[in-house]
């Protein structure tokens, strides 16, 4: 059965499934990948410019048993039946704008995609979509990509359900709404 990594960009997506693909002999299927191989993603700024509903049906087909599904989209083009678990990365908010700062994401990309991650949109729709009981939430912020793995494998042997963050509250406490949810 399959397994989703989701999270919002800078979360470790890429990195925690080739790793874990490699060790657990399973191979990855990148959303992004399909969608710009199948024309269907256009390559503007913001993150949801991609027909999810054509996307779902080319993931339909091509789904292999043991396989990785990695990406951001994962919610809207993965059905529930399809995997036997979702992970989903979360990241400290203020590092992830350390990363898209080395990515050169335009400012309104990276406000975005810090602001998801602090609501947890990812999160909430992926719950949604693949139900609480298949869905495992694990901070990266502080731990190193070997524990990452760590963290995935124990989740498999059900030793280990989910992290706890609390972005909002973080952020409240610095008294920085503004920085991630600017008036416009
Ligand atoms: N615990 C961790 N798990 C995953 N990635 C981590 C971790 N700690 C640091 N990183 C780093 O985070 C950065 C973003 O990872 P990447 O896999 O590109 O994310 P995504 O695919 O979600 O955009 C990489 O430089 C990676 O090495
Ligand atoms: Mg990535």
């Amino acid at each position: 059965m399959s397994i989703v990594i989701t999270g919002n960009p800078g979360t470790g997506k890429h990195t925690i499934s080739s790793r874990l693909a490699k060790e657990l002999g399973y191979t990855v299927l990148d959303l992004n990948q399909i969608a710009i191989k199948h024309g269907i993603f256009e390559k503007k700024d913001s993150t949801r410019d991609v027909d999810t509903k054509k996307l779902a049906k080319i993931i339909k087909k091509i789904i292999a048993k043991d396989t990785i599904i990695v990406g951001h989209l994962a919610p809207y083009v993965v059905e529930r039946s399809q995997i036997k678990l979702a992970v989903i990365l979360r990241k400290n908010p203020y590092k992830l704008i350390s990363i898209y700062k080395r990515r050169n994401y335009s400012k309104l990309k990276q406000t975005e995609n810090a602001a998801s991650e602090i609501l947890g949109v990812i999160a909430y729709d992926s719950i949604k979509k693949f139900g609480l009981r298949k869905s495992h939430q694990i901070d990266t912020s502080d731990i190193t990509i070997k524990q990452t793995v760590n963290k995935v494998k124990l989740i498999l042997k059900k030793k280990f359900k989910s992290d706890d963050m609390d972005w909002l509250g973080m952020v409240a406490k610095k008294n920085d709404f503004a920085k991630f949810f600017p008036n416009r």
